[in-house]
């Protein structure tokens, strides 16, 4: 089957700065966390990566780690870039990742410069690119000093492997001296990518006032809670769902009775807006503008095509957020 880039695909997508950068991000992006693996089937992630790049959701966003196995998902994408996007690579901002474990031994986890380094030349070689647009370092990582861990980023730069650099899952305060370290080295930080939904709010906390201040730009991972805020777990646990599957990262276990209660809630309130709740949950998240884009996972064409649809409803009066607020009772404390 060959495929042939939509082309209308830019018709219906808005694109945002990235703090005060010059790269615009799609409002949705797509994350190749899961879905994506070995154990997935090929035909029908290179269909989601086909209507993604068909909606305008020009960015791809991978890790060294994403699979299973491990490498697999940034194969996989480097198998269809080569097969479907020959042409299309200029139009693109790819991603990917190092910190989390990658191989045997001292020097495949976490945030060395031996690390980071030579896995971004495996991921490379595993995509079958020449740079990526953004290399992040995936976490923080306690007893590698910051500076060793930052100059690797810069080092990806200088070496032309990377475009951009970001970082993932770091606190507001480390964020923030991270944030300075690659200033001053002239690779400024484009991007920070924290988990943010309505069921996660930490970076409420601080994070999203100093990326505002420091000009960082900011991609919300798993915005749907990993499938949780969608309708798929009212009625109980589909067998092909994350929840259901052997390697999925969602545990069964997270789907209380008193969650259900919340999601059941949140549901109506989506309903009256003529919304599902993924919509409403991903509309959410885009309210407040110093969200760049919201990286959300598909694992069907159909599930990107609902996600997709949040754009057509993002605003919300002051009662549904007031609303919104009463059922997820986690509004942090400033
Ligand atoms: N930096 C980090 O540390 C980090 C960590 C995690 C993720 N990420 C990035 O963020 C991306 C997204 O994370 P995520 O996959 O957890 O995001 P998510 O959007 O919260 O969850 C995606 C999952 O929700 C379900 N889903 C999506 N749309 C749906 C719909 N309309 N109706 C019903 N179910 C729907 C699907 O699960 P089913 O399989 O159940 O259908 C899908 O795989 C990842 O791919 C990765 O790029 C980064």
């Amino acid at each position: 089957m060959s495929y042939q880039p939509a082309t209308n695909r830019y018709q219906n997508m808005e694109y945002r700065r990235c703090g005060v950068s010059g790269i615009r991000l799609p409002e949705i992006s797509l994350g190749l966390w899961h879905n994506f693996g070995g154990v997935d089937v090929f035909e029908n992630f290179r269909k989601i990566l086909w209507r993604a790049f068909d909606t305008g959701i020009t960015h791809l966003d991978l890790a060294n780690n994403y699979g299973p196995p491990p490498g697999s998902a940034e194969e996989n994408f480097g198998i269809i870039l080569k097969k479907d996007f020959a042409g299309y690579r200029d139009e693109m901002i790819i991603s990917t990742k190092a910190g989390f474990t990658m191989w045997d031994g001292p020097y495949g986890d976490w945030g060395s410069r031996k690390y980071l380094l030579s896995s971004l030349d495996q991921s490379l070689k595993r995509m079958g690119l020449d740079y990526v647009d953004i290399f992040y370092s995936h976490r923080p990582d306690p007893e590698t000093p910051l500076e060793e861990t930052m100059s690797a980023l810069t080092s990806a730069v200088q070496q032309g492997k990377a475009l951009y650099v970001g970082i993932s899952n770091y606190p507001a305060d480390l964020a923030a001296k991270a944030v300075e370290i690659l200033k001053a080295s002239g690779t400024p930080c484009l991007i920070h990518q924290p988990k943010y939904s309505m069921l996660v709010r930490w970076v409420e906390e601080g994070l999203m006032d100093v990326l505002q201040d420091k000009g960082v730009g900011c991609i919300a991972f798993s915005p749907l809670a990993q499938g949780l805020l969608t309708n798929k777990y009212l009625k109980g646990i589909p067998s092909d769902s994350r929840a259901g599957k052997e390697h999925g990262a969602l545990q069964s276990s997270a789907i209380t009775p008193e969650l259900l209660a919340q999601l059941q809630a949140l549901q109506n309130m989506a309903e009256r807006r003529n919304q599902s709740l993924a919509q409403m949950a991903i509309a959410w998240l885009l309210k407040d503008p110093r969200v760049t884009s919201v990286l959300i996972g598909a694992s069907s064409v159909a599930q990107l095509d609902d996600n997709l649809h949040a754009l057509s409803n993002k605003s919300f009066s002051v009662e549904e957020l007031d609303a919104i607020e009463s059922i997820l009772a986690n509004k942090p404390n400033h």
